[in-house]
């Protein structure tokens, strides 16, 4: 009893801090180094005389194996900065600028972070004449990029077939602030600035209630980056915002203040809104008719990006690239960064998958996970017991609802203690996933970054001792307040930190896990409930010496990080770890997935989930989902459903709630809500082939998952904005349902293109928007003509006990009856894929044959999962929209050829729907690993 008084008293006191900084952060407006940049920025502007004073000193230029280097200086206070350009192996090109001699080293260590590995230079370049203050480089495979880089004023032209495709410093806004000492740092940024007095220009700032001393002044790096002939940008995730950026100065429905980059903890974030969330990429790629490219600027301390507009003026010569006759629109760019180095990477394409493969090289594809990843989990804050947790999952047994996980949040451990369980809760922790194991499910833990400080917690006494916390300025151990009450913070960007935290997913530390036990990391922004804007005072100290200022968008990344590495050490041979993130960086695809944080039961909440996913995606994470059902409030029955539908096709599955909601597993509404329920969550398990297929994918090319319309239909102008509606890999077109009471929508279906109703397998020729029914048992979803796509249409309780199931293909064909697709299978846990034990195949249907062939050149007789597997068959294959009645069906393998049972009676008609042309074949002895043919004759 004393300890339920204690923990309702505690809740009470933390929710009173969240409230409190809460409001402050609402009326806090942008920080004084964005001010500041966005001040010499307007003032540039302004003033049509206005000339960059950055300048190349022509003589400092050296051009050697693949990096031009140069010296900078600023006319104004003949401060000197190194210039580096790299063109590199990959195709894309790295500008870096640093200050030539710091007051202290300038943080650069970003790029260990968040880069595989150092990126490799090319020599495939060649220098070009040009005229004199002017030096240029042609390269790309084709030799047709050029880059131009201006002496005086700097700035730097890269050209696409001599069009102009970014440009750095056009407008002149680069504004490197200097580090500097006491006595001088009250000549504070943009000594430009003339209107602003001496005393207007603090260094040190406000920000809550602390000030945050700023010792070696404001620091801030400022730039302007252009894409002349793009109308569009997207990225730098996460924001509740549309996919195409809006401008963020003037123009209609303009924001006011630009992106902000800076991973913070928003209960119950806005929508529509530029205001920055749980995790930071800055990475923006731009979309025009035949071009894409993109920008990473790798920078991890707080970071604004201003996006505007303008009508082209012909200056870059770009009328001659379009005679579409409509108006030309170039997006502008200003990336303001309070501290670090410019380190910005460039990339260049014909399309947007040149680009996603270009940026998986440099920062990492996504890792594959176990396959229990993509199916559907269980969420909620908090199951009480281990009772609770039982029924809960003898529940879903019970209203045959397949699911795969059930997590706990974090009441589950000794008083915040992570690592530990209440063991008056949970007398028996692994008897409880035992239980769950032999149904073939999985369990995850929270386990956050605060530290509760309390000598007798063995997690806190040994990072003591090993001094790996945080430090304050002063060299103590920095304290601050989070679930756990009083805590210290781990210092993740330690190596030491790195490796001793992984040694604590050990199944011998901690106590109580076993095998198919996951991991949940949240709070990690990181979260402190008692600093401004909830999260850590800037000015404290990490591992090198850094301030957090430098680094703070790493902090959550560097804990995912090493949360992964332990469920990946804690078996040997290592198995495939499961740790999912609510902060993230560039590079987080490599630890595991992200959720969008702490969403809201209401419609607007589910509409935006759809932009946000779409942008983490293409932001080179693809693995990410939202909270079905809203994390906070209780969602009615309708919106449950059309929640379940949405979350249903997006790439990470899992409902989840606050604890002061009601009870909402799937069963509690009764029918028809918990039938629409469990029909789309088993419908996600039968399309489970297709995701692993597409996972597999994004983590060898970097396909994002889950696609906006303009990568897939990307010379159509016309869905350059949209994003109410995607698709799966290239196959689904999915249209959520996002308004209450709607039961219709117009789906947008581009070009001239063929597409299948996927539940009633409805021919529908595409050219522009068609009103589609949609009744509260149904989410439109449209099959596109051309594809293939692997189903199980067996559903068991959980995606473990499908794996020797059979196959169906489904055959969509296109105006030609042509059709691909492809299925990629492994053991789904472990990491023998990467020794070849895999089966990836291809299936291609055209001129009246569907051909299997393998995509890996492993022998199948080595194969040890592909053996495994053998007996597992193609029990269906579905064909729509042939135009021929075949009168035998053959099939041919390496053994035999043979006649295969085709449904005439679905020749027309399937279950009283009127289709069109669908043909269901009833197949066996048709392995899924081996090549065959089937042919359909006249
Ligand atoms: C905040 C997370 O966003 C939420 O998902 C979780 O339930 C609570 N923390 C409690 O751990």
């Amino acid at each position: 009893m004393e300890n339920i008084q204690l923990t309702n008293f505690f809740s009470n006191t933390v929710n009173f801090f969240k409230a409190f900084f809460e409001t402050k952060r609402r009326f806090q407006t942008q920080s004084s180094f964005c001010r500041l940049n966005r001040a010499y920025a307007d003032k540039a502007l302004a003033n049509p005389s206005f000339v960059s004073p950055y300048s190349l000193i022509n003589d400092s230029i050296i051009i050697k194996d693949g990096i031009i280097s140069g010296c900078l200086i600023n006319s104004k206070n003949n401060l000197e900065f190194i210039f580096e350009l790299y063109i590199l192996e990959i195709g894309a090109v790295r500008i870096r600028i640093n200050e030539k001699n710091p007051l202290k080293p300038r943080y650069d260590k970003v790029k260990d972070w968040a880069l595989v590995q150092d990126p490799l230079i090319t020599l495939e370049y060649n220098q070009i004449p040009s005229k004199a203050g002017v030096t240029s480089f042609s390269f790309g495979k084709e030799k047709n990029q050029t880059i131009s880089i201006y002496h005086s004023p700097f700035r730097v032209e890269f050209l696409i077939d001599d069009i102009p495709t970014i440009i750095l410093n056009d407008r002149g806004f680069l504004n490197f602030e200097h580090l500097r000492d006491e006595e001088s740092n009250i000549e504070s940024l943009s000594e430009t600035n003339q209107s602003s007095s001496k005393n207007s220009i603090q260094n040190a700032e406000t920000s809550g209630d602390k000030l945050d001393p700023k010792l070696n002044g404001p620091g801030s790096i400022g730039l302007d980056i252009s894409f002349p002939g793009y109308s569009h940008v997207y990225g730098i995730p996460q924001h509740a915002s549309s996919l195409s950026l809006k401008e963020t100065r003037g123009g209609t429905g303009a924001y006011s203040d630009p992106y902000r980059l800076y991973n913070l903890d928003i209960f119950g974030y806005a929508i529509d809104s530029p205001q920055a969330l749980y995790g930071s990429i800055p990475f923006m790629m731009a979309h025009r008719k035949g071009a894409s490219t993109a920008i990473l600027w790798l920078n991890a301390s707080e970071t604004w990006v201003d996006v505007t507009k303008c009508k082209e003026n012909n200056k870059n010569n770009l009328f001659g690239l379009f005679n579409s006759g409509k108006s030309i629109n170039s997006t502008n760019t200003h990336w303001i960064s309070e501290s670090g180095i410019v380190d910005v990477f460039f990339f260049f394409g014909k399309t947007s998958s040149e680009i996603f493969h270009q940026y998986g090289l440099l920062t990492g594809f996504t890792s594959l996970p176990q396959y229990f990843g993509i199916g559907y989990h269980q969420c909620r804050w908090n199951y009480l017991d281990q009772k609770d947790v039982a029924e809960v999952d003898e529940g879903f047994d019970r209203h045959d609802i397949p699911y795969d996980v059930i997590w706990l949040d974090i009441e589950h451990t000794d008083g915040k203690r992570y690592f530990t369980w209440d063991l008056d809760k949970f007398p028996d922790p692994e008897k409880m996933q035992k239980d769950l194991m032999n149904k073939g499910r999985k369990m995850v833990t929270i386990i956050d970054p605060h530290i509760k400080r309390d000598e007798n917690y063995y997690i806190y006494k040994e990072a003591s001792d090993l001094d790996l916390f945080v430090k304050k300025a002063s060299g103590s151990v920095y304290d601050g307040i989070c679930w756990s009450g009083s805590s210290s913070w781990i210092d993740f960007t330690n190596p030491l930190a790195q490796e001793w935290w992984s040694k604590k997913f050990a199944f011998d530390q901690y106590k109580g896990s076993t095998e198919v036990l996951f991991t949940w990391n949240d709070m990690n922004e990181p979260s402190v409930f008692s600093s401004p804007e909830l999260t850590m005072p800037k000015d404290l100290i990490h591992h090198g010496g850094w301030e957090h200022r430098d680094l703070h968008n790493i902090y959550g990344f560097a804990y995912h990080k090493a949360s992964t590495q332990g469920l990946i050490n804690r078996t040997e041979p290592p198995r495939r770890p499961f740790v999912l993130s609510r902060a993230f960086f560039v590079g987080s695809q490599r630890y595991g997935p992200i959720w969008t944080g702490d969403n809201v039961a209401n419609w607007d909440y589910l509409a935006i989930s759809t932009p946000m996913l779409l942008t983490i995606g293409i932001s080179g994470l693809p693995f990410s989902g939202a909270d079905v059902g809203g994390f906070s409030g209780d969602p009615k029955p309708e919106l449950l459903v059309r929640w379940y539908q949405a979350g249903a096709f997006q790439p990470f599955f899992r409902g989840h709630a606050h604890r002061d909601t009601k009870r909402r597993e799937p069963w509690l509404f009764g029918d028809p809500y918990t039938s629409y329920i469990r029909d789309i969550i088993k419908e996600r398990y039968s399309l489970l082939p297709l995701w692993y297929t597409l996972l597999y994918e994004a983590s060898t090319n970097g396909m994002p998952i889950i696609r906006p319309m303009f990568v897939v239909c990307s010379d159509d102008e016309n869905v350059y904005e949209m994003d109410d509606q995607f698709f799966v890999g290239n196959s689904l077109l999915v249209k959520p349902i996002v308004e209450e009471g709607q039961t219709s929508t117009e789906v947008y279906f581009s070009g001239n293109e063929i597409y299948y109703d996927y539940f009633t397998f409805e021919k529908i020729r595409g050219s522009n928007k068609i009103r589609i029914k949609a009744p509260l048992n149904k989410i439109p979803v449209f099959l596109r003509g051309g594809s293939i796509i692997p189903k199980r249409q067996k559903i068991r309780n959980c995606s473990s006990a499908m794996h020797l199931d059979p196959f169906t293909l489904v055959i969509a064909l296109n105006e030609n009856n042509e059709a691909t697709g492809s299925l990629y299978l492994d053991d789904g846990e472990t990491y023998d894929y990467e020794k070849g034990y895999f089966v990836h195949r291809q299936f291609a249907f055209s001129a009246g044959k569907l051909e299997s062939t393998s995509l890996s050149s492993f022998d199948n007789d080595k194969n040890i999962y592909a053996k495994l597997i053998n007996s597992v068959h193609v029990e269906q294959i579905i064909v729509l929209g042939l135009d021929m009645k075949p009168s035998r069906i053959i099939a041919h393998t390496a053994d035999s050829d043979f006649e295969l049972q085709f449904d005439l009676k679905c020749f027309g008609t399937l279950s009283g729907i009127n289709t069109s042309d669908v043909l269901v074949i009833k197949v066996t002895n048709l392995s899924i690993t081996e090549d065959w043919t089937i042919e359909f004759l006249k």
